[in-house]
């Protein structure tokens, strides 16, 4: 009963793989064969390649042995069969992205990026729209792979500023509709619940520029209603976890989502996969960034929560008696969150309109009525705002006329234990895009090779054209029946419309009932049930609810209490103009069939990409590869047909005059024009090339290509040629609609002209290290032509350098070595440099700074060198005094008078006699220095008296005031020690003005003790510090040793 198209292929076998060579004119050969046995180590990577291709068992065995090692992605030629992971598997980071990105389809592993990345190509390159149809059943992963699609463009294509934000509402659309659109079922805790088709729209740069995304049947009869163990849509769930408080107050919600009739149906309002509450953050930042107002998100919200109240509103009364309203809290949320009158709700509630001859007619309805009119307006305000939701986001997306990919995440082939309506209307979905599949395909091929003239060798395959007309024909198909049996007045009822099935195409090939049914088949039917012979297999549809859900009716009076209602989404999608409208609207099932024609209509005008998914298991589990499942899923996939064609049928075809313009520069004969006719000049290239007579055949006006490796190869050889040519190339583009051919000699021009810079860029390069070298070589010798460049580049880069690295303080002395040449120049820089640095410090420095380092200053000129501890003195700083007023008996400061105190210090005294040391303190004015004990002055010495003092080289403080013997008034020099032996000296020398008069000695030191007598000190190393009168009589000074010198 199928029936076959017969495509008549050329040989009976397919002849084994040809070695994969291109050659160049420049001679580069590209082999990839053994690129591909090494990618192929599990399985085969392209089922093309498998040695049984007819052998379904091969098939699911190819499958599993990649599963199983993580390798989900498999091609069918240019199809990419996906097998779901259910678990993160680590292949889509940027590198992954990178990898992708610009690279020739067969040479990397089958990846969704890279049907992502051909896709962009070919849009770019030969600026045909592309479509990517993305099919398989619920959980298969049809929106992850969507996802990873645009995640992919979006991270991969040029971008500025304002493309960001279309990138980012891009990427935020889809938390959006998937809060709304989406629902936890039993095979999916993410399930679509609508078909979504997005075309991303690319400026002439590449960048993703804007969007547009239609929506197809979503499935609102979840709003009211869920089979066991499944969600209503995400969003109610999110908006009662998530929901601040005093929104969850204003839209008078509990935080409670068993407090819903709405939300209790499926008993299952937590899922262990969801988390509802961060959801809600997601959902709510992704509406910001998508555009949406405050306002506009709170009304939203207001009719979400609607819908929750309208679901809480009970009826009171009899079965058959009038219905009633008995909760009337919920009218008056309603009345409030909805802007409307509560009074005339309730009444609409409860009652239905009738226009019959112009007159309106107001009736009640009972219990049953009164609950499914409540449904119906919960349906249709959700189906309507979701509806609201896409073109609010289509509007922030900015359609442009721009090139374009298309991707389509459309519910899968449905096979439930009861179908209904929307499984109906889902599976014709499926043949539909089957249907296309085949058309773009197989049919245009068996057209074309006709066309062209070649032989073929006949694939048969089920042409599922029969069961779309079974379905969609005017007048005889069954949504015509369908609808029929909805318009026409009297008692249709869906068993009316079975039968009506039944008389009229009760014989057809693809439809049974129970009552046409043979006795085995009768044994697995329903009464109520149909049964269609999908291309995928059978399914029985219950014809309970067809009329109900076909009709799609909401009542008038329900309808105009929603026009009028105060919240601005809802009178967008209640218009009041659908009142006046006396027609009436079109049926669901009518709808579909007018927006699956228009979207065949889409994605005909563009060039499709497949990826098909599979779901290997019904338990959501990672690591299971189920058998019968899998086998299923690549029946109504279509997979085994779809490799037997690929087997069979030449994979690539090109005009000959585009496929001579492209490539005529990797044949001498051909380059840089052709004379002869097109396919002679055809054959001749491929003849250099090394095509093999099996890989190509020639048709009336274009070349077929079986495989598109060899194609690759080729395209390969041209990328290698193209950059070799530095001359002038003329390049050909192919526009759009193949017919019109313009010839971009701009570009070729231009291309050119680049060729010739990077050409001159690549002498003036090999030049300087020409120049370079020699110079090294001569750079010790005079300056001549040969070192010119070198010595220069040398000086530069010195100068460069020290600019880089100047010493950063007056204390830093580093200086980059600078070369021969620059000896003496970088010397006298040097001192400059630290000139003026100096200068620049002196200039910033203060007075009492200044003073200390002017007794530093003469401290160094005393001691520097010189005396054992003077280094360590130094960093410490001089004080103005040691002893303050309080420490100096004011007996002495009395006998002082006027004189001046400069500096005082405490210090020890040993005596000329016998060396005992008592504590005295040294006081320095202006005029003398003077001893002092207590209250007592003992010794006064005039500076100008002072004639000498001595001290050791030593790091020890004894020193000695040397005084005049004549001088009777005196007792002989003074034997002093101070622990600030260097501060000390210098405040003396300074008082004194005494610096040439201070003896550095090493040894010892001779001292006068009076009447002509004569003391000595001894000065030795020693491990510690002792002052001693020693056994000979003389005093003896042991000092450590601080400075090695
Ligand atoms: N490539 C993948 N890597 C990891 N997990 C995946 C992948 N694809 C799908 N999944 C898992 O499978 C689940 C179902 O996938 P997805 O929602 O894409 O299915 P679907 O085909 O869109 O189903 P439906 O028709 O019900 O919408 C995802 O939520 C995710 O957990
Ligand atoms: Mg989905």
């Amino acid at each position: 009963p199928h029936q076959f198209i017969e495509l008549l292929p050329f040989a009976n076998h397919l002849l084994p793989l040809p070695s994969l060579q291109a050659v160049g004119s420049d001679g580069v050969r590209i082999s990839m064969e053994s690129a591909l046995t090494a990618r192929d180590r599990v399985g085969v990577q392209d089922f093309v390649l498998l040695e049984n291709h007819t052998s379904e068992a091969a098939f699911i065995e190819n499958l599993r042995k990649r599963f199983k090692e993580n390798l989900i992605y498999t091609y069918i030629g240019s199809v990419l069969v996906s097998v779901n992971p259910y678990k993160d598997l680590e292949i889509y980071t940027k590198n992954h992205m990178e990898r992708y990105r610009g690279v020739n389809f067969y040479e990397v592993s089958p990846h969704v990026y890279a049907v992502s990345d051909n896709s962009y190509r070919s849009m770019r390159t030969e600026h045909k729209d592309q479509c990517i149809l993305i099919s398989g059943e619920s959980g298969a992963g049809k929106t992850e792979a969507s996802k990873k699609i645009l995640q992919y463009y979006a991270v991969t294509c040029p971008a500025s500023d304002q493309v960001e934000t279309v990138k980012d509402r891009l990427l935020q659309s889809n938390p959006v509709l998937e809060a709304f659109g989406n629902a936890k079922t039993l095979r999916n805790d993410n399930s679509s619940r609508f078909g979504k088709y997005m075309d991303i729209q690319f400026d002439f740069k590449g960048a993703p520029v804007g969007g547009h995304i239609l929506n197809y049947l979503l499935e609102k009869s979840r709003v009211v209603h869920q089979n066991h163990g499944e969600r209503n849509f995400h969003i109610f769930y999110q908006l009662i976890e998530g929901g601040e408080e005093d929104l969850l107050r204003r839209l008078g919600l509990e935080r409670n989502p068993q407090q819903y009739q709405y939300l209790v149906k499926g008993n299952c309002p937590k899922v262990s996969s969801i988390n509802d509450r961060s959801d809600w953050k997601v959902v709510r930042k992704a509406l910001s960034v998508i555009g949406f107002s405050e306002d506009e998100v709170e009304e939203l919200l207001n009719i979400i929560a609607s819908v929750l109240h309208l679901g809480n509103i009970q009826y009171g009364g009899e079965d058959s008696g009038n219905a009633y309203i008995t909760t009337d809290t919920q009218i008056k949320y309603l009345a409030r969150l909805l802007g409307v009158d509560g009074l005339v709700l309730k009444e609409a509630l409860t009652h239905k309109t009738i226009i019959a001859k112009g007159e309106e007619l107001k009736s009640p309805l009972n219990l049953e009525q009164a609950s499914s009119a409540r449904d119906a307006l919960s349906k249709a305000v959700y189906g309507r705002t979701f509806t609201w939701l896409v073109n609010k986001i289509n509007v922030s997306l900015t359609y442009k006329n721009a090139s374009v990919i298309g991707l389509l995440d459309i519910y899968g082939f449905e096979v439930f234990q009861h179908n209904s309506f929307e499984q109906f209307c889902i599976n014709y979905c499926n043949e539909k895009l089957q249907q296309l599949f085949i058309e773009l395909t197989l049919k245009s091929e068996q057209d074309e090779y006709e066309a062209e003239g070649i032989t073929w060798e006949p694939v048969q395959y089920f042409n599922n054209k029969i069961i779309c007309d079974l379905v969609e024909e005017k007048f005889k198909g069954i949504i015509s029946i369908l609808d029929e049996e909805c318009l026409r007045p009297g008692d249709a009822s869906d068993i009316t419309f079975l039968e009506k099935l039944e008389n009229t195409v009760g014989g057809h090939a693809h439809l049974t009932t129970h009552k046409l049914a043979d006795g085995k088949t009768r044994k697995v039917m329903g009464r109520e049930e149909f049964r269609l012979l999908h291309y995928a297999g059978e399914v029985n549809y219950n014809v309970n609810g067809f009329l109900d859900k076909n009709n799609d009716l909401l009542f008038r009076n329900l309808k105009e209490v929603m026009c009028m209602s105060d919240n601005k989404i809802l009178t967008q999608c209640f218009d009041r103009a659908e009142l006046k409208d006396s027609k009436r609207p079109e049926t669901a099932a009518t709808q579909f069939k007018t927006s699956l024609a228009k979207l065949m209509e889409i994605l005909m005008s563009k060039e499709p990409s497949y990826v098909r998914c599979i779901k290997p298991n019904d338990a959501k589990q990672a690591g299971r590869f189920d058998d019968v499942l899998i086998r299923h899923q690549v029946k109504y996939l279509g997979l085994m047909e779809n490799l037997r064609v690929r087997r069979a049928g030449f994979a690539y075809r090109r005009h000959y005059e585009t496929f001579l313009q492209r490539y005529k520069s990797l044949c001498p004969e051909t380059w840089p024009s052709w004379q002869g006719k097109l396919a002679d000049g055809v054959s001749t290239l491929v003849k250099h090339l090394g095509y093999k007579p099996e890989e190509y055949k020639l048709g009336r006006s274009k070349i077929f290509i079986r495989f598109p490796k060899t194609l690759f190869a080729t395209e390969d050889a041209l990328e290698t040629r193209k950059h070799s040519l530095g001359e002038r190339v003329t390049y050909h583009m192919v526009l759009v609609d193949g017919c019109h051919l313009l010839s971009l000699r701009t570009v070729a021009w231009w291309r050119g002209i680049l060729a010739c810079r990077r050409a001159q860029r690549k002498r003036q390069a090999a030049n300087t290290i020409r120049r370079f070298i020699k110079g090294f070589i001569y750079r010790h010798n005079e300056r001549c032509p040969e070192n010119e460049y070198f010595l220069d580049y040398v000086r530069y880069s010195f100068l460069m350098k020290l600019r880089r690295n100047l010493p950063k303080s007056v204390l830093d002395k580093s200086w980059p070595t600078a070369p021969t040449a620059l000896i003496e120049a970088s010397e006298q820089l040097r001192k400059l440099y630290m000139q003026n640095m100096v200068w620049g410090y002196c200039k910033r420095i203060n007075p009492e700074w200044k003073h200390q380092l002017e007794q530093k200053m003469v401290a160094s000129e005393i001691f520097k060198n010189k005396k054992d501890n003077y280094p360590q003195s130094v960093p410490k700083l001089f004080m103005g005094t040691r002893l303050n007023g309080e420490e100096i008996n004011p007996k002495v400061l009395q006998s002082l008078g006027s004189e001046k105190m400069k500096y005082a210090v405490p210090v020890t005294k040993y005596d000329r006699k016998g060396y005992k040391a008592r504590p005295r303190q040294l006081l320095l004015t202006s005029n003398c220095a003077v001893i002092v004990e207590e209250a007592k002055l003992k010794q006064r010495i005039d500076y100008a008296a002072l004639k000498g003092i001595s001290v050791s080289s030593l790091s020890d403080g004894v020193f000695v005031l040397h005084v005049p013997t004549e001088d009777k008034k005196q007792k002989g020099d003074v034997v002093l020690q101070s622990d600030h032996i260097i501060e000390t000296l210098t405040k003396v020398a300074i008082c004194a003005d005494k610096a040439n008069s201070i003896n550095i000695n090493q040894g010892s030191i001779t001292f006068t003790m009076g009447q002509g007598k004569e003391g000595i000190i001894d000065f030795t190393s020693g491990s510690e510090l002792l002052v001693a009168k020693a056994k000979n009589g003389h005093l003896s000074v042991t000092a450590p040793r601080l400075n090695s010198r």
